[in-house]
């Protein structure tokens, strides 16, 4: 019988190909992600691999730091080790539809993670309300400035997140420009989100400013942390708001210190978790519990939406309430 069962195996899959049978049980979960060198990653690494984990899946990790091309390549070979469902931060939002064309003729489901994968057919999307995000760094900016000259420093230009935040951005900075109450002298997106290219940016903008930079709109904490430090050459810092996200503990540090005005939280445990469990539902074809949707160019994407918390020197306390950090942490021991 046994040897009836393999021969028509091996002929199914001399057919087929190497079906992916999903296991339900025991799911395996590709995670790819954009850059793990990014403080926040690998955060959600750390959660959702416990979370996955306590559901009975297995999760195989991959990070591109920060190339395209690696991350096409290790999806590719995700779906070449037969996962069931790949989790994916797209490091450049454009250019994995192929790839995830090829993991669904596979019969892999596909999850965009925190950014959304565009023109592709993917099965969920969960993330952070992003605009909302956006809405809180203008508040918080606007809310400490609100006149004078302000600087827009975007997120990755490949990370369509940084196009829905700056969305929100505007919703409330427009009014304040209409009036002409504030007067935007300069904005640049930041490749890969990276500190080093938010402090030249900074600096080449309060050069051709002769320093009459009144408020930066910082659309994370890593780029928030590149242009304190050229503020901070000038001795501005502390004078000049800016905004963060992420809550990463160097800005949590800033914002206690008065350097930094803001940074929005938004429990990376939470979404973690949630995505894990939102994973293991895909695989087993349970109903997950969408509460928006996204077109995405391809598709009407399922989506998760999250809410996030802005943090202030006033309530930068629930970082430690919710577990985020301990005292010792935020008090820098
Ligand atoms: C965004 C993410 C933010 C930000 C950035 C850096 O897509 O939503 O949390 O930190 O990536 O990785």
């Amino acid at each position: 019988m046994k040897t009836l069962h393999t021969a028509l195996l091996a002929s199914l899959l001399a057919v087929f190909g190497t079906p992916v049978l999903a296991d339900a049980a025991h799911p395996k979960i590709g995670f790819s992600i954009d850059d793990l060198r990014l403080e926040r990653w690998a955060r959600d690494r750390d959660y959702f691999t416990a979370a996955a984990e306590q559901l009975g899946a297995k999760v195989y990790v991959q990070s591109a730091d920060a190339n395209e091309q690696r991350q096409i390549s290790q999806i590719e070979n995700l779906i070449a080790r037969g996962v069931d469902v790949i989790v994916i931060v797209p490091f450049n939002a454009t250019v994995l539809n192929n790839v995830v064309s090829e993991a669904k003729k596979a019969g892999v489901k596909v999850l965009s993670y925190d950014r959304l994968i565009l023109n592709a057919d993917i099965d969920a999307y969960i993330s952070f309300d992003n605009e909302k995000v956006g809405e809180m760094q203008a508040g918080g900016v606007l809310k400490a400035q609100p006149k004078g000259n302000y600087f827009l420093l975007g997120g990755a230009p490949t990370d369509n997140n940084a196009k829905i935040l700056r969305e929100g951005q505007m919703k409330v900075l427009q009014p304040a420009i209409d009036k002409g109450d504030i007067k935007v002298v300069g904005q640049q997106w930041v490749k890969e989100w990276n500190p080093t290219e938010a402090l030249g940016i900074v600096e080449n903008a309060l050069t051709a400013n002769n320093n009459k930079i009144d408020a930066i709109v910082a659309s994370n904490d890593a780029t928030a942390g590149g242009a304190i430090q050229a503020l901070a050459a000038q001795k501005l810092a502390g004078k000049v708001p800016v905004s963060g996200q992420d809550a990463d503990l160097a800005a949590i540090k800033r914002v206690i210190a008065g350097t930094q005005t803001m940074t929005v939280y938004k429990p990376l445990k939470l979404i973690a978790s949630e995505a894990a469990k939102l994973s293991v539902q895909l695989v087993r074809g349970e109903k997950p519990a969408y509460n928006s949707q996204y077109d995405n160019g391809a598709r009407k994407v399922d989506t998760i939406l999250l809410t996030p918390t802005a943090l202030t020197q006033d309530n930068v306390h629930i970082l430690e309430d919710d577990g985020f950090y301990t005292k010792a942490q935020i008090a820098g021991q």
